[in-house]
């Protein structure tokens, strides 16, 4: 198995380092080739090479069976137009390896029930997962830009969607939720956008085939509301591209830690893993971020590009029992806790590896 490491920016390089180590670790344990490459994407890459990402780069990601990506962005850059900001580095990515599901699981580790903002009771229990669309709709869609009629400066952009683009998500959700509690929640804006009409239609269409999830349908207005009155009555929701990507910020604040969660966007043939948080330039270098978010992507890694469940549970019980321990980095911290920076945390979770192998 080939994985191309993309570092990134900011906090990325320290928590991919950790997520590495884990990685390593747990190939070792099953016997999985493993072979890294290193690629550079985001600040990085404009840095040095005058753009977010490279043919190089983008050729390295398409020759392996993986991505681990850290993050991109930060303050340096933030002055760039649009299509030259490290953000475009991953955009470009998710387009020309066609990562159309991103995969975002969010679910409340009883440990951390009280970083939370919500009540307790509310949360307690939730675990779900929102899959959004990842390389059409409006982040893509054309006619876009800024442009000048009559002296007016208008700004435009396209939601648009393919019967097909839409199917090919959609598919991905009910499949996971057979696996799952079989609830799908598809969220649309159908009572006001024609691309959401034809979404909906879809979806439905698409109940044909898999008869034993229960649907509901919710605009994504909502929805948004929802989520914080009942997010434990959630399982998989499905969802556009800027639905999806507002709509998993505020099912990750619900766990008590952006820090903690993991994603997987994948395609037909390539899949990329990475922590839902940012690039963190705040406390970039000082050996405090959260390396549980990237640590969880490679245990995604293992279910859905190695195809071994066992790997991925031995991960996520590792960090559980570390987290059991009382062992905090900063952002999740409370009084009482033990708190540790990245690297210590890292080496407590592979101790824990280690343990849940050899008893
Ligand atoms: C995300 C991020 C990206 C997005 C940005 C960095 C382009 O917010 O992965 O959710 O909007 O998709
Ligand atoms: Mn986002």
């Amino acid at each position: 198995m080939r994985v191309c490491v993309l570092r990134g920016d900011g906090i990325g390089p320290e928590v991919v380092e950790s997520a590495l180590e884990v990685l390593k670790k747990v190939c070792q344990i099953f016997n999985f080739d493993l072979e890294l490459v290193e690629g550079i994407i985001g600040g990085q890459s404009i840095d040095k090479f005058g753009e977010p990402i490279t043919e190089e780069t983008l050729k390295l990601c398409k020759s392996s069976n993986a991505v681990l990506l850290g993050a991109v962005g930060g303050p340096k850059w933030d002055d760039l137009p649009t299509d030259r900001r490290p953000e475009k580095g991953l955009l470009r990515i998710r387009k020309e390896l066609n990562l159309f599901a991103n995969l975002r699981p969010v679910k409340v580790f009883e440990g951390l029930i009280s970083s939370s903002p919500l009540k307790e009771e509310v949360v307690r229990g939730t675990d779900l997962v929102v899959v959004r669309e990842l390389s059409s709709g409006i982040y893509y869609g054309e006619p876009r830009g800024i442009f000048t009629k009559n002296g007016i400066k208008y700004g435009i952009n396209t939601m648009y969607y393919s019967e097909e683009e839409i199917r090919r998500v959609v598919r991905v959700a009910f499949k996971l939720a057979q696996r799952r509690r079989k609830k799908l929640t598809s969220v649309d804006k159908a009572n006001v956008l024609e691309v959401s009409k034809l979404w909906r239609d879809v979806v439905n269409s698409e109940r044909e085939n898999f008869k034993d999830v229960e649907v509901e349908h919710l605009y994504v207005d909502n929805c948004s509301m929802q989520l914080i009155r009942r997010p434990s009555s959630f399982d998989v929701i499905v969802t556009g591209n800027i639905f999806g990507d507002i709509l998993s910020d505020e099912a990750g604040v619900i766990s008590g830690s952006l820090g903690m969660l993991p994603s997987a966007s994948v395609g037909e043939r390539y899949a990329l893993y990475e922590p839902v948080h940012g690039s963190a330039p705040d406390i970039a270098g000082k050996g405090i971020a959260n390396p549980i978010g990237t640590i969880l992507s490679v245990a995604l890694m293992m279910e859905y590009s190695f195809g071994f469940e066992p790997a991925k549970k031995l991960i996520e019980d590792a960090v559980d029992e570390t987290l059991k321990e009382g062992y905090r980095t900063p952002d999740i911290y409370s009084r009482g806790d033990k708190e540790v920076g990245t690297k210590e945390m890292t080496q407590k979770i592979l101790q824990k590896v280690e343990k849940l192998i050899n008893g």
